[in-house]
């Protein structure tokens, strides 16, 4: 993180769920670097405890709470704790997920569900809690869902996930309609593979992600740092007629899916004389 920068979300609460690593910490840096005071929660102490040590050494504001997004009560007793010293969370960011990769016919009944409660329950569980606060509070709110592309394109390995994060879209959308009127915006972030997080590394040996790395038309992974850039972006004024709104930030790779990917890399094409 760059020292706070500026006060662009000075009094503004943030949660970040599952925001101790990966994905969540860049997010979670870069709020606290504009000022927010910055709430991570996730189910481990020794993935929170780090995070709020890095955030603090820069001179951000960060708290950090146990709270497993499957569980309810653990989420309204968060908002509880929250409302002894704060008006309530002004911005919440749903990142928490968990995703293994399997062949579907080796996927137990256990296996879908646990990755269907803790993405897409959780997501719900999260949203409607903080969210009804908002607009009980009534002085608007922000939502960011983190989702995938493989949300509409589907994926092989990974048919808990892809299913999960496609209803979470259709949460995101649902909900920017239904909230609007009272000044909720609620977005989607769908990143394509970002370095240094649990999604590449828990779930990928290396030469998985080499290769991964070399099909995205940008020749290299995101940095946590940009979806959390992305994320303020989201959050900011400067996005506030923006709702309901994924946006992808992959490099272009599901884009450059289409008959012709190959052709783009062919030095014929290069040169500009296909
Ligand atoms: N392959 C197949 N099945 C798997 C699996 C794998 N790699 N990992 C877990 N499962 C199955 C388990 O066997 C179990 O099913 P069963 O009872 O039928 O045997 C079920 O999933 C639940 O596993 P459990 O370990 O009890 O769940 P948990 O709640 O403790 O942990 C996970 C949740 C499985 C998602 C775990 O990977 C996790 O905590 N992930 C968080 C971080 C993460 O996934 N980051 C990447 C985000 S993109
Ligand atoms: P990560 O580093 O593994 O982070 C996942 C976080 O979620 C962890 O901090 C974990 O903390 C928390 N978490 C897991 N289960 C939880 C639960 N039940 N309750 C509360 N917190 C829980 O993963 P990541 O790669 O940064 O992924 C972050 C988000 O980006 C996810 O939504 C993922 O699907 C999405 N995404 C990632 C990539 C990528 O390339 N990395 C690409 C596309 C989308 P605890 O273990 O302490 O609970």
């Amino acid at each position: 993180m760059s020292q706070v920068q500026d006060r662009l979300f000075a009094g503004k609460v943030a949660l970040v769920t599952g925001g101790g690593t990966g994905i969540g910490k860049g997010i979670a840096k870069e709020l606290a670097a504009r000022g927010a005071h910055v709430i991570i929660a996730s189910r481990s102490l020794e993935n929170l405890t780090p995070a709020v040590a890095e955030v603090t050494a820069q001179g951000g504001s960060i708290e950090a709470h146990i709270m497993d997004v499957r569980n309810t009560d653990q989420i309204e007793a968060l908002l509880k704790t929250v409302k002894q010293t704060r008006r309530g969370i002004d911005f919440l960011v749903n990142n928490a997920a968990g995703n293994f990769l399997v062949p579907t016919r080796k996927l137990s009944y256990n296996g879908w569900k646990t990755v269907i409660d803790i993405v897409l329950n959780g997501t719900f569980y999260c949203t409607k809690v903080f969210g009804e606060d908002m607009i009980e509070r009534g002085e608007g709110g922000k939502i960011i869902n983190i989702v995938a592309t493989y949300a509409w394109h589907g994926s092989p390995g990974v048919v808990h996930s892809a299913a999960a994060k496609a209803g979470v879209v259709a949460l995101t959308r649902s909900l920017a309609v239904e909230w609007a009127p009272y000044d909720l915006q609620i977005n989607a972030i769908a990143p394509g593979p970002i370095e240094g997080t649990g999604g590449q590394e828990r779930l990928f040996p290396d030469e998985v992600v080499e290769a991964v790395r070399q099909s995205i038309p940008a020749k290299r992974l995101g940095q946590t740092s940009e979806v959390g850039k992305a994320a303020a972006f989201l959050l900011s004024p400067d996005a506030s007629f923006i709702t309901g709104e994924v946006l992808t930030m992959d490099g272009g790779a599901w884009l450059g899916k289409g008959m012709l990917e190959r052709f783009a890399e062919m030095p014929t094409f290069r040169k500009g004389t296909p």
